[in-house]
């Protein structure tokens, strides 16, 4: 029994270890999402559902450090300057569907 906590602590400890985005906040990245309307040009792309955009299968994004960089590159289409932080927060909220490591 207690090498059985032991083991679930340590699949805990791993499994925070494995969030790429420690610092960022989903709730926060998706509040920013929204405020800035970020789904508005991958919805005209794509038809409807602009979160396809992370999801469809030749998607760009395949490290965290991408992720990141598509996000500035992004932020500039609609003329924000967003801060360190606010770029954790919204790689935080898209990992939702990168799932990346
Ligand atoms: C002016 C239009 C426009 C706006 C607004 C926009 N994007 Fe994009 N976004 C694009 C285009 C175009 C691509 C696809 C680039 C490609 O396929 O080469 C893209 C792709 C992406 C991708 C990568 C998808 C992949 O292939 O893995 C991410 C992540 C992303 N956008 C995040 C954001 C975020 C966050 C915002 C809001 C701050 C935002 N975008 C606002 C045009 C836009």
């Amino acid at each position: 029994m207690k090498q059985l906590s032991i083991l679930a602590l340590l699949l805990l400890a791993n499994s925070a270890f494995a969030n790429p985005f420690p610092t960022g906040n989903a709730k926060e990245g998706e509040a920013l999402f929204n405020k800035y309307n970020c789904n508005s040009c991958h919805a005209a792309m794509l038809g409807g559902d602009g979160n396809a955009m992370f999801t469809r299968a030749n998607r760009k994004v395949s490290t965290p450090a991408q992720l990141v960089s598509q996000i500035t590159q992004c932020s500039g289409n609609v003329g924000a300057k967003l801060s360190a932080q606010e770029e954790q927060h919204l790689a935080a909220y898209l990992n939702k569907h990168y799932k990346l490591k």
